[in-house]
């Protein structure tokens, strides 16, 4: 491994050269760290670790604003990394959605047709490639060295796995004629010998072998020592980018390419595609082959070719429009239902979970299933209709389980030839199996819940799991299993509870400390996390808070709209009636309808549960939603209306170009409308907008506005 040092005394470095040495420094320097603490061979001796140290520190007191984040001055003596540091990814590391039949193909490609105002003739060209079951990692090259391997974490933040990279033989650690900022992204994956022999090694040392390849790789990389993950022989497809100085090529098919040839592995079953008949094709011809392959893979990634088009079609909030994982369909097998068990969830639902004889289905070894809901039991679905030809499933029977991707069990088919004959029809519970309250079905909710709230101890554990679960607080130390231990042993009730521990155990922490487990250092430590959280964004509160029906996309959304928590919270108070201007703003907000918003303003209404969150907001420093940085855009916070027929884009994109850029897009013309952009055809708002005295644009003029910005 290079040792992280240029030849050059520091006092003749330049600023681009500092910190890319700083960069390579913290790698070296964390790797040596761990290797230093967790085996005894470590990989560079002290005095050079020294060297490396010292020279770390003169390029920081040269440069102070180049200190990084996970700078190894700021590493506390040589204590040994109990975690990853944390990486920024400079740009989001998304995922894609769904297909799953040749309607879902056609439908994609229509609806970027649609997008893009393309009719059915004109062409359009797509990659199809393998969806490898691993794990994705990016890569970053500066003037051609590894400096950074990151885990993708949550899409945001991932985890600084560099150390580990390093040691996968299919990462290059030096590339010439890249461009000076490259970030390949791919998928870190184990073949399916090296996976058997792992195992048979992991049993024979008497260590739990993993369930499936994908574990194995993920465990081989998350590994603190890097020499465990050196001996576990990983793989890497590169197949997308993240921030570029420059761009790579101008279709997708060639920027693959010109990573091949850069030294990347690639995948060969990478086709380019005329349009959705062609796709299928090539699906077809990989899912033949699926079974020699020698690794997993779970589906076919459709890609637009063009990356300029690329460009227009952009994103959703999680996951690119110009692209698509067509998956293949789920593995199934036969098994026995030996019990049915009711779990309550964090708002209070009944599901009921099926207990299977362990049966293995695609490599995995399945011994739940989820039943979905009491109707589902029955062999009705959400609507009345049947399902399974209407037969019920019973504890006893012999059940067809099956598994697509990640998703959990499920069960799909009953053999009723193989029903016992004494079996009896299941009686679905209608009081909660934890506290014992009433479990009551409204009237079109498919799901029974506990009406107990927060007494009800399964509600109150899982609402707080959820609160410190990843995308939430995401407490370092604080995770499922504490918290269960916490609740069980009393010392939190409700999230706001977290945040008193330290204070409530004093220093003496006697109590934890008599747990097995905890002594001063890991309570101190995990106090620490705890106040660490403390300065929370309002979209990750708000999400945290569990409420029904606002998930991770809505919360985002809401923060944005409202800004800081006291808006918020004035708006909830203010929508309480379910009418008016706060409830037609609430509703109005891109992705809330009627039942979230209902949903969110009773979570607020409730005196409980309000007295519950502002004990715990008390607590907290909500920062405000950070809007994108629209500052050298010279339509932010303006107010647009398209109207007429546009030609160089559609509306969609219109809309969705405007907002990025900072601007409202509006529907009709008021005296609040700052522009109009009026194509052919502008009819009554062109006329109310001239009399209202709004400035009107024509497609171009629009365009001639927002170029550069
Ligand atoms: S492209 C912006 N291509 O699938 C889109 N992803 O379900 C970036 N994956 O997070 C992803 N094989 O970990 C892409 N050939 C492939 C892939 C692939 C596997 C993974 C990747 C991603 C996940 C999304």
């Amino acid at each position: 491994m290079d040792k992280g040092t240029s030849d050059k005394t520091v006092d003749t470095l330049t600023q681009d050269e500092a910190a890319s040495e700083l960069m390579r420094l913290s790698a070296v320097l964390q790797a040596a760290n761990l290797a230093y603490h967790t085996d005894d061979d470590p990989e560079i001796d002290d005095a050079t670790y020294d060297r490396l140290k010292r020279r770390n520190i003169e390029i920081e007191a040269r440069f102070p604003d180049l200190m990084r984040e996970d700078s190894p001055s700021k590493m506390v003596g040589a204590a040994p990394a109990e975690g990853f540091s944390k990486v920024t990814h400079a740009v989001a590391m998304l995922s894609l959605s769904n297909a799953f039949d040749q309607e879902d193909v056609s439908e994609f490609d229509q609806r970027i047709r649609k997008y893009l105002g393309f009719d059915a003739n004109t062409p359009l060209a797509y990659t199809a490639e393998p969806k490898i079951d691993g794990l994705s990692l990016s890569l970053r090259y500066e003037e051609g060295r590894l400096v950074q391997a990151a885990t993708r974490g949550d899409g945001a933040v991932g985890e600084n796995v560099t150390a580990n990279a390093l040691t996968i033989d299919d990462v290059p650690t030096q590339i010439t004629g890249a461009p000076e900022v490259l970030e390949v992204r791919g998928e870190v994956y184990m073949s399916h010998a090296d996976f058997e022999a792992l195992n048979a090694r992991q049993t024979a040392a008497g260590a739990k072998p993993f369930a499936n390849p994908r574990n194995a790789a993920a465990g081989s990389l998350r590994q603190l020592d890097s020499k465990i993950t050196k001996s576990r022989p990983l793989k890497f497809f590169a197949y997308a980018w993240g921030a570029l100085s420059e761009p790579l090529a101008d279709t997708q098919m060639a920027a693959i390419d010109r990573l091949k040839e850069l030294g990347f592995s690639t995948n060969p079953l990478t086709e380019l595609c005329d349009g959705p008949n062609d796709l299928l094709s090539h699906y077809a011809k990989i899912e033949e082959r699926r079974a020699t392959l020698g690794y997993d893979i779970d589906g076919v990634v459709y890609k637009v070719n063009d990356l300029a088009l690329q460009n227009r079609l952009g994103f959703r909030s999680t996951t690119p429009r110009w692209a698509i994982a067509h998956k293949f369909a789920a593995e199934l097998a036969w098994t026995w239902l030996e019990g049915i068990d009711i779990q309550v969830g964090r708002t209070g639902a009944l599901s009921p979970v099926a207990r299977l004889k362990p049966v293995t289905v695609g490599g995995v070894v399945v011994s739940n299933a989820t039943l979905h809901n009491e109707d589902y039991i029955k062999g009705f679905d959400s609507k009345g209709g049947q399902i399974r030809q209407g037969k019920d499933i019973r504890v006893g029977d012999f059940v067809q389980v099956y598994r697509a991707g990640d998703v959990i069990p499920k069960v799909a088919d009953v053999d009723l030839s193989r029903r016992p004959s004494d079996s009896q029809e299941f009686v679905f519970p209608d009081t909660c199996p934890e506290c014992g309250s009433d479990a009551l079905r409204e009237p079109g909710d498919a799901v029974r819940r506990c009406t107990g709230g927060l007494i009800c101890p399964a509600q109150a554990v899982e609402k707080l799991k959820h609160f410190v679960a990843r995308g939430a607080f995401d407490i370092d130390g604080l995770g499922a299993k504490q918290v269960e231990q916490f609740y069980a042993d009393g010392w939190i009730a409700e999230p706001a509870d977290i945040f008193t521990l330290r204070d409530r155990f004093g220093s003496g922490m006697q109590q934890l400390k008599n747990r097995e487990g905890w002594g001063d250092k890991s309570a101190t430590k995990l106090f620490d996390a705890i106040d660490d959280k403390r300065r929370i964004p309002l979209d990750r509160l708000l999400f945290a808070l569990g409420i029904r029906h606002v998930g991770d996309a809505a919360s985002s959304l809401i923060a944005l709209h409202y800004g800081t928590w006291d808006a918020l919270i004035k708006a909830m108070d203010d929508a309480v009636d379910q009418t008016g201007a706060a409830w037609d703003d609430l509703i109005g907000v891109d992705g809330v309808g009627a039942v979230m918003a209902g949903s969110l303003i009773s979570a607020f209404a409730q005196p409980r549960e309000r007295a519950s969150i502002t004990r715990l907001v008390d607590a907290l420093e909500v920062q405000p939603v950070k809007r994108a940085d629209t500052s050298g855009s010279p339509v932010a916070g303006k107010t647009v209306v398209f109207t007429g027929t546009l030609e160089k884009m559609t509306r969609a994109e219109a809309k969705a170009r405007a907002e990025r850029m900072g601007a409202k897009v509006a529907g009709s013309v008021s005296a609040k409308t700052d522009i109009l952009v009026a194509g052919p055809g502008a009819g009554s708002k062109a006329k109310k907008a001239a009399a209202l005295g709004v400035d009107i644009l024509d497609e171009d003029g629009w365009l001639d506005m927002i170029a550069g910005a």
